[in-house]
């Protein structure tokens, strides 16, 4: 009989031990070189976004399905679709900011596996998307929106714990964005800059979330063997309200304020709570990132809020 004497810490250095994972992580680094876009050279911005277009689907509203819909003229709606772009993209410049500083923050741990190369460029497209994201809200909207997302990511978990909780936060939040960049992105009735601007995203995105799912199916158990039965429910209590603070967000205030819209923090409250709004939360929105997570044995509620 043998002793198991592998430390836990030495299994979530191990994970690029696995040749699936490795070969993976190489093809996505084969890819963001080979479909390198010099995106501070190549966007041309345009004086202006028409105000009178759609800058977001109608559906992807955040009063889409309810009474209050129905209540505002094409002109009112297009114009909330303006403000909740430029918050949809105001929360892609918080989000990425996090992201970056966190990520950065793994490079070159010795504890960590081996996946520096695909990071750096993982680092390198976001803070492009950072940067074209601020300049958008900048120009276009005159500010960037600030939420209320701060200290979901500053609990104490263990090593492992926590390196599995930073990838799954990342994915939860491009999942979330990418759900945005995929039907606004395909949508001809969206003004043709904005579409770009989802489209040119949701080129490397589709790549990060590829290895979030790889990233996070490799480490979940590590994490969960490694923590105690409190830090385990702890962790999972994390990321329900991530989960929850990420839909609010969609809801902010000041979007609803600057559309010409009386009433915002009750219009907030009153849509967080609308069952068909809540139906939008479970089946379309969180519908993917759910049933992944799921499938790695984490339940996560899209209807907890
Ligand atoms: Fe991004
Ligand atoms: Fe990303």
């Amino acid at each position: 009989m043998t002793l198991q004497t592998a430390m836990p810490a030495e299994e979530l250095q191990r994970i690029d031990d696995d040749p699936v994972f490795v070969s993976r992580l190489e093809k996505l680094t084969h890819l963001s070189r080979e479909r390198y876009v010099n995106t501070f050279a190549d966007i041309e911005w345009p004086d202006a976004v028409p105000d009178d277009e759609w800058w977001l689907s109608p559906e992807l509203l955040s009063v889409h399905g309810t009474e209050y819909a129905e209540t505002l003229s094409e002109a009112q709606l297009k114009r909330l679709s303006k403000w909740e772009c430029i918050n949809a993209f105001s929360l892609n410049v918080e989000g990425e900011r996090e992201l970056i500083s966190a990520l950065s923050a793994q490079l070159y741990a010795p504890d960590l596996p081996n996946i520096e190369t695909y990071i750096h460029h993982f680092i390198d497209e976001e803070n492009k998307h950072l940067w074209f994201f601020a300049e958008f809200c900048r120009r276009y909207g005159g500010k960037i929106y600030s939420s209320k997302k701060m200290g979901v990511a500053n609990e104490a978990f263990c090593r492992e714990m926590g390196f599995f909780l930073l990838f799954a936060r990342i994915f939860l939040f491009e999942e979330i964005g990418g759900y945005y960049n995929v039907i606004a992105g395909g949508d001809d009735r969206v003004s043709p800059f904005v579409r770009t601007i989802h489209q040119v995203h949701h080129a490397d995105e589709a790549r990060h979330i590829t290895f979030g799912r790889a990233i996070l199916s490799q480490s979940k158990d590590i994490a969960f063997r490694a923590a105690d039965p409190a830090e385990r429910e702890a962790a999972l209590a994390h990321l329900q309200r991530f989960l929850t603070i990420s839909i609010e967000a969609l809801y902010q205030p000041a979007m609803y304020r600057d559309s010409g819209i009386p009433g915002g923090v009750a219009l907030r409250r009153q849509l967080l709570a609308h069952p068909a709004r809540r139906a939008h939360h479970v089946a379309a929105l969180l519908k993917r990132p759910l049933k992944f997570m799921n499938d790695i044995g984490i339940r996560l509620e899209g209807d907890a809020l």
